[in-house]
């Protein structure tokens, strides 16, 4: 079965994830298939969503950014980094697969049955340092909130921010700035919904045969008032094209 939230069982798992699984995870190489797919099976039942039935948990974006390296050398000299809605968490192993001292990493979600989920999947619970804290971004008495205000350097927080309608995702937004560092150079990173459009037409391409060139770009829209934005904000929309191939 194949459909927006759920594609067939992987038949293999590559790139950093794997290396993940491997190396930090100790699971055999010849088992990791199987044991992702296991998961993602388990999960999705309680929670079918995109983001575990299309495998999102298996893309860690950290390592995209130019600035990964100097991140990484700021928490390890002291600086905090959360990961923000972190669902399974993977962006935080990598972090401390790489070196940072675990108790200069964070997660959050307000699931804490998905942080859960993201010690079975990486076989992590008894060796790992990090402090999961389960909380409503948006609400201001959490344990996030109260304890973290100000507290962290780095905010990372993917294909989140853009499952809210717009006035809600400014409300979020804020919630996060609350929770950033005053420092200079303190950030707020992740990725959003353009690689999700893309990934949909890789599975349209993979269950039809037929290939596709899909360009995306982002645009200003000419007029801002017309979608009923406000008009000091930049407001940004995606073009794309579908060009079929075969
Ligand atoms: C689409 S998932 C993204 C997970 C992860 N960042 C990734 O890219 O793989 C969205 C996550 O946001 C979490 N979430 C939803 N509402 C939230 C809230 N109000 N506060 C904190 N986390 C929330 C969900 O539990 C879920 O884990």
């Amino acid at each position: 079965m194949t459909g927006l939230t759920y594609r067939d069982a992987l038949t293999e798992v590559t790139g950093p994830a794997r290396t993940l699984l491997e190396r930090w995870s100790e699971i055999p190489a010849s088992e990791v298939v199987q044991h992702v797919n296991e998961l993602r099976d388990r999960a999705y039942k309680v929670f079918p969503w995109a983001s575990i039935g299309l495998y999102q948990f298996l893309e860690i974006d950290m390592l995209d950014f130019d600035c990964y390296p100097d991140i990484l050398d700021s928490i390890k000299k002291g600086a905090l980094f959360l990961d923000l809605a972190c669902c399974f968490a993977q962006e935080v192993r990598q972090v401390v697969a790489d070196g940072a001292p675990p108790e200069n990493v964070y997660g959050t979600d307000l699931s804490s049955d998905l942080m859960n989920l993201g010690y079975d999947l990486f076989l992590d619970k008894d060796k790992f340092g990090v402090r999961f804290i389960q909380s409503d971004v948006l609400d201001s008495q959490s344990p996030l909130a109260t304890e973290f205000q100000g507290r962290f350097d780095f905010i990372h927080s993917s294909n989140f921010f853009h499952a809210w309608e717009w006035g809600k995702a400014i409300e979020v937004a804020k919630c996060v700035v609350k929770l950033l560092s005053n420092k200079p150079g303190s950030m707020i990173l992740g990725s959003q919904s353009i690689t999700t459009w893309k990934r949909l037409w890789s599975i349209v391409s993979e269950d039809t045969g037929i290939q596709f060139d899909v360009q995306v770009t982002e645009s200003s829209f000419r007029d801002a008032e017309a979608f009923a934005w406000p008009e000091d904000l930049e407001a940004f929309r995606m073009h794309f094209i579908i060009r079929r191939l075969s």
